[in-house]
């Protein structure tokens, strides 16, 4: 059968999307009462927004669903950069995935761990110092010294700040207009030549970089044999740099879901790694960070009555999906034990996108993730004491990413133990 779709009336809705962010997608849906509808937009480019379990299956399936074409000039100015993993298909993005996902093994995460409780117990050590911390500002300070020393990238201690910046700056910008759309611009401008350099060093033997995440990735050769051109090479390395720095984010939303729902993070304190976890699971669930990823039909296709023609854009809903009330009980509470033995799915829980690792374009830092922000609750839960001061916490729905206001103040900090 076909039918039509309810389509949000108007000839280009960017502005919309723009300013009801997070909720762009999950009102109409509200309003439609369905899954799917239609819209328009980047100028005027015909959309299909859809959510739910079923549409992230359809969305990761590679026969029908491609990413050529699917990020906006915008975007790729800013965050992901061009010619980036994000936006290839097929045989040449698994080839490319498969480096990604060679750093993601048991000892490499180890690594990070390793590093960052380190990094974290010199930031304590500061913050016990400090009047008052802003922890979104130093988590992202923080990440940056974690990623780089990780990934073997190089940090003079004069360049921590002016690199923390050009970092957040590429995430902060993709969904901004304006100056904050120009700071990303020009910090991904500065961040790639600056990483592009090292890459031209390490391959004329200038630099030396054994083993590291910097030079597998200036040594990888992709499917045909051939080294990157080295602005790509230092595009993927910054597809690992800035998403590090980008979990500043959680960490603060972390900061925030333990001070906000004491009865839930009390059980933080004596309890096993696995309620950690399942806290995790419910802070990357509840919070919003992505609100939807965008593919475009690979050929035309017929799903649930709606006939999908090759190109059009394909919006999934990860805000949405994360709170559908068909896959959550309440899914406006805050209930880590709603992860209690919950069976895996690739396709209901999707912060980080659905599908698989290796053949979609499921974020290969998801692991990573979810151990840095368990070292986080960890931390805040149970080695530090501090206050929270009266501070306006609220995030908008509207700005992307979402933060706190106040970015989460706290002072009288004091290391337990
Ligand atoms: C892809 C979210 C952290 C590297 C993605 C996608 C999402 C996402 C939604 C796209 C999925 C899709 O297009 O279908 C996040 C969030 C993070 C995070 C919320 C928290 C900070 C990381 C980390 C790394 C990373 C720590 C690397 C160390 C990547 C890369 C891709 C990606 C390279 C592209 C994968 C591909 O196209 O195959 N991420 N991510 N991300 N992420 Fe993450």
């Amino acid at each position: 059968y076909r039918e039509q779709i309810p389509i949000d009336k108007g000839i280009d809705n960017s502005l919309a999307l723009m300013t009801e962010g997070y909720k762009y997608i999950t009102n109409r849906r509200e309003r439609f009462g369905r899954d799917m509808f239609e819209t328009r937009l980047l100028g005027g480019q015909r959309a299909i927004c859809i959510a739910g379990e079923e549409a992230a299956k359809v969305f990761y399936d590679e026969e029908k669903i491609m990413r050529k074409g699917a990020a906006p000039k915008r975007i790729r100015q800013t965050i992901f950069g061009e010619k980036a993993i994000q936006t290839m298909d097929g045989a040449s993005h698994e080839h490319r995935k498969a480096l990604f996902m060679s750093f993601m093994s048991e000892d490499k995460l180890k690594e990070v761990v390793n590093i960052t409780r380190d990094v974290y117990d010199q930031f304590i050590q500061k913050w016990e110092e400090m009047d008052k911390v802003v922890l979104f500002e130093e988590s992202k300070e923080l990440l940056t010294l974690v990623a780089c020393r990780w990934a073997g990238v190089p940090l003079q201690s004069g360049e921590v700040k002016q690199r923390t910046n050009e970092l957040a700056a590429l995430f902060d910008s993709a969904a901004a207009i304006g100056p904050r759309h120009w700071r990303g611009r020009q910090a991904r401008n500065s961040a790639e030549s600056w990483i592009r350099n090292m890459i031209e060093q390490i391959r004329s033997g200038n630099m030396k970089a054994d083993e590291t995440i910097l030079s597998k990735i200036a040594n990888y050769r992709d499917s045909q044999g051939n080294l990157l051109n080295s602005q790509v090479a230092a595009v993927e390395v910054l597809n690992i740099l800035r998403p590090i720095v980008a979990i500043a984010v959680y960490m603060t939303f972390c900061a925030l879901a333990i001070h906000k729902f004491p009865k839930q993070s009390e059980k933080l304190s004596d309890a096993d790694d696995a309620y950690n976890e399942m806290f995790v699971q419910e802070v990357r669930r509840y919070y919003p960070f992505f609100p939807f990823a965008a593919a475009r039909v690979r050929k035309d296709f017929l799903w649930q009555g709606h006939d999908f023609k090759k190109g059009n854009l394909v919006l999934l809903d990860i805000y949405g999906t994360n709170h559908h009330p068909k896959l959550w009980k309440k899914p406006w509470l805050f209930n880590p034990n709603r992860f209690a033995n919950r069976d895996d799915n690739p396709f209901d829980f999707i912060p980080q996108g659905g599908g698989d690792y290796y053949e979609g374009h499921r974020c290969p830092g998801e692991w990573l993730t979810i151990e840095v922000m368990k070292i986080t609750t960890d931390i805040f839960a149970r080695k530090m004491d501090y206050n929270v001061p009266a501070q306006n916490l609220e995030y908008s729905m509207m700005r992307m990413p979402s933060l706190p206001k106040s970015r989460f103040v706290f002072t009288s900090v004091k290391k337990i133990n």
